[in-house]
């Protein structure tokens, strides 16, 4: 199988082939997603949510986040995996950044990084990128940032924060990261800015004029049942399934329907 690198993702823009990327915290469905030919599989601090119950993504550390990372990076052959840097791994200050880069890309085996924020970010995105270590950017609703909204709503409605989004990008792409997020907002600006960027601008809640999409795994296949926003489609009702096959098997244990004698030794 033929690896999908920076360089293939910048070629899939350019011949207009839409990149497909999801979420994966472990390698039993990393082995799924790369199976099935996803491009981009992003070990999200969305894991916060998903996998360890918390409100939002700011709790996850970063030694946690390389177990994930590990465990994602096993179970794929083909995808580039792409990892989150943790809220508080980057910000402060550009060698810490760089520790924590240094970290994930030698304890895991992934193949980039994705950190949240624009000129903020400015001195860790260039020495991350200086270390030869891909960078993918994230803008619009930024969910370390959460406490600074108040809201889990849409961003950049407005003039002033479009503007800076749209100048956060092309430093990003000066910068040489080597793709962009971008979170929940307006399709129109979202639009703008994958026809003013020349490297792959990938969406979750922006519309379908993106070079690319990403979502939440257990949101897609409906293994989380709460969350439902606008931009999410439902591919499948696993938590459903996975209901009624362990409602199944919780009625033969007890019924001693499971195991029979041939399933025994
Ligand atoms: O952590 C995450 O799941 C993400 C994507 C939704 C972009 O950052
Ligand atoms: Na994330």
């Amino acid at each position: 199988v033929k690896l999908v690198t920076t360089h293939q993702l910048q070629a899939m823009k350019q011949r207009g082939e839409k990149i497909s990327m999801l979420t994966a915290y472990d390698c039993s469905m990393a082995r799924i997603l790369d199976g099935a030919g996803t491009d981009v599989l992003l070990v999200g601090d969305s894991a916060a949510n998903v996998m360890a119950g918390h409100e939002t993504t700011l709790p996850i550390t970063l030694d946690q986040m390389i177990y994930h990372a590990q465990s994602v990076v096993r179970g794929t052959r083909r995808a580039f995996v792409a990892v989150d840097l943790p809220f508080g791994s980057y910000q402060g200050n550009s060698s810490e950044a760089l520790r924590s880069a240094v970290r994930v890309m030698k304890e895991s085996g992934a193949h980039g990084l994705k950190l949240e924020g624009g000129a903020e970010i400015k001195d860790s995105i260039t020495r991350i990128l200086a270390a030869g270590i891909p960078v993918m950017g994230h803008l619009g609703l930024t969910p370390q940032s959460i406490y600074k909204f108040g809201t889990y709503t849409v961003r950049a409605k407005e003039a002033a924060e479009a503007q800076k989004l749209l100048e956060d990008a092309q430093l990003l792409q000066e910068l040489g990261c080597f793709a962009v997020v971008l979170e929940k907002i307006p399709a129109v600006l979202a639009r703008q800015v994958a026809e003013q960027l020349t490297i792959p601008v990938i969406g979750i809640g922006a519309g379908p004029h993106m070079d690319g999409q990403v979502l939440v795994v257990h949101d897609v296949l409906g293994i989380t049942q709460e969350f439902k926003p606008r931009f999410l489609r439902r591919y499948a009702e696993l938590g459903d399934l996975m209901h009624q096959a362990v409602t199944q098997y919780v009625s033969d244990v007890k019924s001693r329907a499971f195991p029979t004698e041939a399933e025994g030794y």
